[in-house]
């Protein structure tokens, strides 16, 4: 276990990553529609790819088939974009998406409903992005990782939801996944204290029932082992003297301390 802190000039460089990250996730956003196809997100994120001319962090990632996870109702995550698996009105869509620019590695998820949807469904997906939030709140030297997962799980169970324990977040740099381990669930004060140069990637997977999830015959599509429906929303995030900078958020977003892309 060996954490990279990073300098001022690469967290600029993983800025970069994050941005594109961030632009191509407004796209596919924009593009979700009833009736259209997961593999159809996955050729518009690779289109983007191109003109971006940036790699896929997915491709290739222990084989991964995608550029793209696309995790739709009971799938928690890795979710692969498929011609046979149809965006219906009412449906929640996870998109996950990840690459690397100037050899720095950019990573960001989001939830989003298709059509209208149940109002039951539209709070699942707001508590997952809040717990997201409070998460980021705390990611400030001198803090502890378990205060992170310690947001997500508080804010989480207190809206009776469920928080995913089989996957996690994690550091972020050179590679997509580095040390530390992120979990979504923890005690305040424990765990390693944060220090300025850290960068991680916190991803809360929250589900409506039982926090229990099963890995499907592909061995990527996890489901919900209760088939309740499930949202996961990620932040790229490095921790510096002035708190949190969140990378993979466009600048115009609220809550950014505007730290400018060199
Ligand atoms: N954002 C996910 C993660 O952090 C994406 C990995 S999917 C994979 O693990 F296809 F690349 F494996
Ligand atoms: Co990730």
């Amino acid at each position: 276990m060996k954490i990279r802190y990073k300098s001022a000039a690469e967290i600029g460089k993983l800025r970069e990553a994050n941005l594109v990250v961030a632009e191509v996730l407004d796209v596919l956003c924009a593009a979700v529609e009833p009736g259209m196809s997961t593999w159809e997100l996955n050729q518009i994120a690779e289109a983007e790819i191109e003109r971006h001319k940036v790699k896929s962090a997915f491709l290739g990632y222990y084989d991964y088939p995608g550029v793209v996870c696309t995790s739709v109702n009971e799938v928690v995550v890795h979710g692969i974009p498929r011609k046979d698996v149809i965006l219906r009105d009412g449906d929640i869509v996870a998109i996950d998406f990840g690459v690397f620019k100037y050899g720095y590695c950019g990573d960001s998820a989001r939830t989003i409903p298709v059509g209208r949807i149940d109002p039951e469904w539209q709070r699942l997906i707001d508590v997952t992005r809040d717990s997201l939030e409070r998460a980021i709140a705390m990611c400030y030297p001198g803090n502890r990782l378990g205060d992170i997962g310690q947001a997500v799980q508080t804010y989480v169970e207190g809206n009776g939801y469920s928080v995913v324990r089989d996957f996690v977040g994690h550091g972020i740099g050179r590679a997509m996944h580095e040390d530390p381990p992120v979990p979504n669930y923890a005690r305040r004060g424990t765990g390693k204290r944060l220090k300025s140069g850290l960068v991680i990637a916190i991803e809360p997977m929250v589900n409506a029932g039982a926090p229990d999830v099963k890995v499907l015959e592909d061995n990527w599509t996890a489901v919900t082992k209760d088939r309740s429906r499930s949202a996961h929303f990620e932040h790229s995030i490095a921790i510096t003297d002035k708190g949190p900078w969140v990378l993979s958020r466009s600048s115009s977003e609220p809550g950014n301390p505007g730290v400018p892309v060199q």
